[in-house]
């Protein structure tokens, strides 16, 4: 379906039900202007038939031909959204069988995948055109919303349940993932993508991305992880406080914290900052970070060490 000219008022359309959420769309749209004109013509007309003064015979109080229609016209069009609009609304709903299952977790203010192979990324989702993909999906935190406008699909994130979201998207390229239910801060940030590939692209990519990285020298995989992992939505590294601290020249420094001790910057600090956020909190700064024990790997931690060291 990519051939289709795309919709005049929506983004370009990128999954199997685009079209028909459009269409809907359109179909009620034109059909509420059709009788907004019908009744605007009918107000003017009888304002005009009916002005004072105008002598005109008293009108027959009752009409059945013109009660039926009123009444049966609306009743069948409305059947007709409900049924359509059911129908696609149980084609969003349920995923066909052969989807692939992809966790989500979302916590303030990121998106973490998980795939089948116990690959993980955050913020960027890396799937195949004309496959189907359901996502299973909860929250860490507050209640998140999952919205990629180009796949006309959208579905609340929620804490302590799963809620799912499928889509099969039919173009190639990068979509964009939006949350799209007031989080706190970071909300209007908390942003992903979806890259779609071609089958032999996805496998590529799998291949490049499903062994870990032990050539890149440390500073610069931290560097990567800080972009990968979305660091950069909370802390600086020119020195301006954003959500959290900025990274730059905190290394070998003290640092105040809130309940007014204070404590060197060393790499067990950072590891602990990284690994339980909450231990220390930072003067000035509220406790909003995720823990990342358990998902990051010993070199990984290291590389964000290093980088965090280089930020002078
Ligand atoms: Cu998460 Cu808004």
């Amino acid at each position: 379906m990519p051939n289709n000219p795309d919709s005049v008022l929506f983004p370009p359309r990128a999954s199997t039900f685009a079209e028909d959420v459009d269409s809907l769309y359109y179909f009620i749209h034109y059909l509420s202007v059709f009788f907004w004109v019908l009744i605007v013509i009918g107000i003017v007309y009888f304002s005009w038939r009916y002005r004072r003064g105008h002598k005109e015979g008293v009108g027959p109080s009752h009409s059945l031909p013109l009660e039926l229609s009123w009444s049966l016209i609306p009743l069948i069009l409305l059947v007709a959204i409900f049924f359509w609009g059911f129908k696609s609304f149980m084609h969003i709903s349920r995923a066909p069988g052969d989807a692939t299952d992809i966790n989500v977790s979302a916590s303030m203010w990121m998106w973490n995948f998980e795939y089948p192979n116990g690959m993980r990324a955050t913020n960027e989702l890396h799937v195949v055109v004309d496959k189907p993909v359901r996502l299973v999906m909860t929250s860490t935190d507050v209640i998140h919303s999952f919205s990629v406008p180009t796949f006309r699909n959208k579905m609340d994130v929620v804490p302590g349940r799963y809620t799912t979201f499928w889509f099969q998207p039919t173009v190639v390229g990068e979509q964009q993932v939006f949350c799209t239910e007031f989080c706190g801060d970071g909300h209007s940030e908390m942003l992903a993508k979806i890259v779609v590939h071609t089958q032999e692209d996805y496998d590529k990519w799998l291949e490049e991305n499903a062994t870990e990285d032990t050539t890149t020298p440390l500073p610069e995989l931290g560097e990567k992880l800080f972009t990968a992992k979305a660091c950069f939505t909370c802390h600086s590294t020119d020195g301006s406080p954003k959500i959290g601290p900025s990274f730059k020249g905190v290394f070998g420094h003290e640092v105040k914290l809130a309940d007014g001790s204070t404590v060197m910057a060393d790499e067990n600090y950072i590891r602990e900052s990284i690994l339980q956020p909450n231990a220390k909190i930072v003067a000035g700064f509220v406790p909003s970070m995720p823990p990342y024990q358990g998902q990051l790997t010993e070199r990984e931690l290291n590389g964000l060490i290093e980088y965090i060291k280089s930020l002078k």
